[in-house]
């Protein structure tokens, strides 16, 4: 396990990271907990639907627990979600982190984990966000409505689809030329790697407060 103990009490904010591609978002996180830039923070645990995912691999080479929970492996997908949730509580998380995750998160682990579960969306919400916005398909709407400035969001996740309480957002302008390749890596590059490590560095140290639908950042 990956962490740092900068706390006076020594109590660390438990994470576990969901994922399902290539790992980037869980690197920064890993890198900014090495870095010092998270603290008070342990990864206690990474979790991935797919046994590829190249963030499993991420996790290997840092020592931190992981282990793919797949849909494929059940055989109804009530059964994956209480089996999924039981992996998750397994770990005593104090905060669920979705990194990429593309598994729709059951109810269940909703009413669990209320305003400690965070999503990173790679879009400015309420732009381009909701059913069928994720991954390439993001920037791909935001080129095609000529949108000028994109970006980030980290949000908790409510039972709705990238509704809930906004933490940060990072807005990241759109460069003539972009593709939607060019733009997804610059969005990660400039705002996703950045709010999501500054997220979680805040939620360990009590500086996010939730008021209904929005969030404060304590000074
Ligand atoms: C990124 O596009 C991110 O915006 C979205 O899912 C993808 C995950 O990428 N949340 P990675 O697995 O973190 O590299």
């Amino acid at each position: 396990m990956l962490s740092t103990d900068t706390s006076a009490k020594g109590k660390k904010l438990r994470i576990v990271v969901l994922v399902s591609g290539g790992g980037t978002n869980l690197q920064a996180v890993i890198d900014g907990v090495r870095e010092n830039r998270i603290t008070n923070t342990e990864i206690v645990g990474v979790i991935s639907n797919n046994k590829n995912a190249y963030a499993l691999t991420r996790a290997e080479e840092n020592q931190i627990p992981h282990q793919c929970v797949s849909p494929k492996d059940y055989e109804s997908r009530e059964i994956f979600n209480g089996k999924l949730l039981g992996v998750v509580n397994a770990y005593e998380p104090d905060l669920v982190v979705l990194a990429g995750f593309l598994v729709v998160i059951p109810p269940a682990m909703i009413q669990k984990y209320e305003n400690r579960m965070i999503n990173i969306h790679p879009s400015l919400i309420p732009s381009f966000c909701g059913k069928g916005y994720y991954g390439l398909k993001v920037h791909e709407a935001a080129l095609a409505r000529g949108v000028k400035v994109v970006g980030a969001t980290v949000h908790f996740v409510d039972e709705g689809t990238d509704t809930g309480p906004i933490i940060l957002q990072k807005a990241v302008e759109v460069e003539s030329g972009d593709t939607p390749e060019v733009l997804q890596r610059r969005v990660m590059e400039q705002a996703e790697w950045q709010i999501l490590p500054r997220a979680i560095d805040l939620i360990a140290n009590g500086k996010v407060k939730v008021d209904g639908n929005r969030t404060e950042i304590l000074p």
